[in-house]
């Protein structure tokens, strides 16, 4: 696969994941923006080395880079970057990342703050001000990282994991809102040995997890031949899987009173469907509201005419 003709963004490129993603990129003739504010994994301090390090060495094999000091919570200047020196942008890898782990109730207005800053508020910014150009041209790619630690929680990280899934709520409307323009976004929950990482695994896994099992398919995901959007996907030490939403398929909980017709739904109704509720033998997949719309009408109708879903379409009845 090749990227010649395109230009990548890669934010947080001076460290870690980043910099391998922008090797790839380069490696394979992309035109390459370095980003990296090239501050401390806590979010402090500044320094243009990291990013500098990685234009070089892009170069030296040859290679198309520049780099940019900004902070992504300056998305347009990101942007701008690549526009001055390359003339456009395809695609943008949302990566730069930091951490502030604290158990919930130690976490402070300002580890909150400064999180959501770099992750929500950086992919947005970035990626606002790439889009006028993404749709003008009918093409792009945008990448968001979010993590496992989002995905599924995890101890001492409620500040990131919030953050994290935020990203992959803003994928799935991005992959909607750029369908029509063909933008693709699609969002990954990696795992990888980094100096992130290095606070909460010890060295010899670190050593096991290797950015270059992720690279490939952060290229994939954004090579011009790759129609994916909308996805999720988890991957770490050479493996790949696509996450999706599951429902199980529920229960109609309201009850009718058949004497009065009285339509009635109780905490004790609730309780009394919940194995059925939590029943996952029966699971549906949704990918977008729409696809609730038929459950929903039929779930109206019912209690507009007291005639309730029956067994097979998909529900069970409980009548008083
Ligand atoms: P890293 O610390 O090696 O690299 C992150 C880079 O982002 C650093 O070079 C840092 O200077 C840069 N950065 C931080 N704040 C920035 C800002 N405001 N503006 C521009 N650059 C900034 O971390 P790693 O592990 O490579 O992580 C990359 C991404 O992957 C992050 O978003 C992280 O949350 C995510 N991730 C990593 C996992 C892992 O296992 N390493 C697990 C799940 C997610």
């Amino acid at each position: 696969m090749n990227f010649s003709g395109r230009v990548a963004l890669i934010t947080g490129a001076g460290n870690g994941l980043g910099r391998v993603y922008a090797l790839q990129f380069a490696e394979r003739g992309a035109a390459v923006v370095v980003n990296d504010l090239g501050g401390d994994m806590k979010g402090g301090g500044a320094s243009s080395r990291p990013a500098d390090q990685v234009v070089n060495e892009i170069r030296s094999k040859g290679g198309r880079a520049v780099a940019n000091y900004d902070s992504v919570e300056f998305g347009e200047r990101l942007v701008a970057t690549a526009i001055k020196s390359f003339g456009r942008i395809d695609i943008v890898v949302n990566n730069a990342g930091i951490l502030r782990d604290k158990s919930f109730a130690r976490i402070s207005d300002e580890d909150w703050d400064i999180i959501h800053k770099v992750h929500m508020l950086g992919a947005f910014k970035v990626t606002r001000a790439a889009w006028p150009y993404m749709k003008e041209q009918k093409y792009g790619k945008v990448i968001m990282v979010s993590s496992p630690s989002g995905i599924y929680g995890n101890f001492g990280q409620a500040n990131y994991s919030a953050a994290k899934l935020g990203l992959v709520g803003l994928s799935n409307t991005l992959a909607k809102e750029g369908a029509k323009y063909n933008i693709h976004c699609n969002a990954i929950a990696p795992t990888a040995g980094s100096r992130l990482l290095a606070t909460v695994m010890p060295q010899d896994m670190i050593d096991a997890l290797k950015p270059e099992y992720i690279s490939p398919l952060v290229l994939y995901l954004t090579h011009e031949s790759c129609e994916e959007t909308g996805g999720l996907f988890e991957l770490a030490a050479g493996w790949i899987s696509k996450n999706r939403w599951q429902n199980s398929a529920g229960a109609f909980v309201a009850k009718k009173n058949l004497e009065t017709g009285e339509v009635h739904m109780t905490p004790e109704d609730v309780r009394d469907s919940w194995d059925q509720i939590t029943d996952f033998s029966n699971p549906e997949y949704r990918t977008s509201q729409a696809e609730f719309q038929p459950k929903l009408m039929s779930c109206i109708e019912a209690l507009q005419t007291g005639k309730f879903p029956t067994s097979d379409s998909g529900f069970t009845w409980s009548y008083t």
